[in-house]
């Protein structure tokens, strides 16, 4: 039973927490009359001592003392004596292991937020040195058309801006305290919550008592933020795998964040962003299974929730591991851009430009310009040429109505230049966006 019961060898993470919440809680039970200045007095200097000792010797770890909790009062009892137990009343570990949870995810979503936005930084800056950078955009990751670099890094931008709005709509739903609830069904001694609530950062107390002590959807909002950004990192890895790979060559890794082989000297493996792929994994594995310990549990606390805690205390130390490597894998790779364009060059990416002029220039529907490309592009291919190095009778055999014009219409340069759309790839339009993000990370002004 002391085995399968106890969570101390990892609730002991919560111990600021812990402490935190004893502190107010003492605090407002002395204001409401219901232990006295002395008592309080020793309850919270006896907690400070403790806190010391924590932070300086670490947690003990004595099993059939089973949590974070007994734990603290067990030693409070120690240093001054029976008063210790008036620490306990009008609460229950019920609602205080919601509080320390909840204090604890509080502090994850700000530190998840805050490795956002050095990411964002990392992607803006690169994003604003390769404005006019080409390379090929995929499709079935297939050459499709020319794009810049400062755009597809911005793509991963917005992605990350979407993950600082989840996290912060997560931290503010979450920003209620389950202080008071006590076991589940509130107290009938004249607490204030609204004054724990306040003393903790809170913004009020939570309103319903069972559910104060049984819900978890604050860690799950957490998880399910980790996990979408997660999956955001994961993707931006997989492209710097591709494009370290030799056949691609477009980017050299920093060698802080790639390793090499134990037998092959001439390997230069991108482990850090494999590792990214891979702990995406184990973050959208911590949602699942907190998922699934909280689906079938009646109200109000079931022993099961204790099993909250290590997935979400493992997907957030995975998660900060994640977006720094990818941070520093943005800021410091070098772009091999002159390969990134001749890759462009391939693969007849300007094609829809030429069926594009077509229509605007010689007033062809796109559906045969469509078709006029495809045999132009049919001819450049046995030719083993690009688009534009076919000769201008050679275009004119296959539609009369292409003149000379044409050619400039067919460079990578052209083509990029042209999809000045709003949001669109054109260097243009890529430096607003980039503007448009540094005022938006407050990099401006
Ligand atoms: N260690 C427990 C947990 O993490 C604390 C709450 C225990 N409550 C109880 N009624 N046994 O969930």
């Amino acid at each position: 039973m002391r085995e399968i019961n106890a969570s101390i060898p990892f609730d002991k993470a919560l111990w600021r927490q812990d402490i935190a919440a004893s502190q107010a809680h003492v605090a407002m039970l002395a204001t409401q009359g219901i232990v006295s200045a002395a008592d309080a007095d020793a309850i919270s200097g006896g907690l400070a001592t403790i806190a010391g000792e924590y932070a300086e010797h670490g947690v003990p770890e004595d099993w059939s003392l089973e949590d974070i909790h007994m734990t603290t009062e067990s030693r409070l009892a120690t240093l001054i004596g029976p008063t210790a137990g008036r620490l306990h009343t009008a609460r229950s570990r019920n609602d205080q292991v919601a509080t320390d949870f909840r204090l604890w995810v509080r502090d994850a979503c700000d530190e998840a937020l805050a490795n956002l936005a050095a990411l964002q930084r990392a992607l803006v800056e690169r994003a604003g040195e390769h404005t006019e950078s080409i390379m090929p955009g995929f499709t079935h990751l297939q050459t499709a058309q020319p794009v810049t670099l400062g755009h597809h890094l911005l793509a991963y931008y917005e992605m990350a801006a979407r993950d600082v709005s989840r996290f912060a709509a997560a931290r503010a739903r979450m920003n209620e305290c389950p202080l008071g609830a006590a076991a589940l069904a509130g107290t009938g001694f004249p607490i204030d919550r609204r004054a724990t609530a306040a003393a903790l950062g809170f913004d009020r107390p939570t309103a319903n008592s069972l559910d104060s002590v049984s819900d978890r959807d604050f860690a799950l909002d957490y998880l399910m933020a980790a996990s979408q950004c997660a999956l955001h990192l994961s993707r931006l890895a997989e492209e710097f795998i591709i494009w370290a790979s030799q056949p691609f060559g477009f980017v050299t890794l920093p060698d802080s964040l790639s390793t090499g082989s134990s037998i092959m000297p001439q390997k230069k493996n991108p482990d850090a962003a494999e590792l990214v792929r891979g702990h995406s994994g184990r973050i959208i594995g911590a949602l699942t299974s907190l998922m699934i310990t909280m689906k079938g549990l009646p109200l109000a606390y079931s022993k099961d929730m204790q099993d909250d805690k290590p997935p979400v205390f493992e997907a957030a130390g995975l998660l900060t591991l994640c977006l720094a490597a990818m941070t520093g894998m943005v800021a410091g790779a070098t772009f091999r851009t002159p390969r990134m364009r001749q890759a462009a060059e391939l693969g007849y990416a300007t094609a829809t430009d030429l069926a594009d002029w077509l229509v605007r220039e010689a007033g062809i529907p796109f559906r045969e310009a469509h078709h006029i490309t495809g045999a132009a592009v049919k001819l450049a291919e046995s030719r083993g040429v690009a688009l534009d190095k076919l000769e201008l009778s050679e275009l004119q055999a296959i539609d009369a109505r292409i003149d000379a014009r044409v050619f400039a219409a067919l460079s990578v340069e052209a083509s990029v230049a042209s999809r000045s759309s709003y949001g669109g790839t054109a260097p243009s339009e890529v430096c607003l966006r980039v503007a448009d993000a540094r005022v938006a990370l407050g990099l401006e002004g």
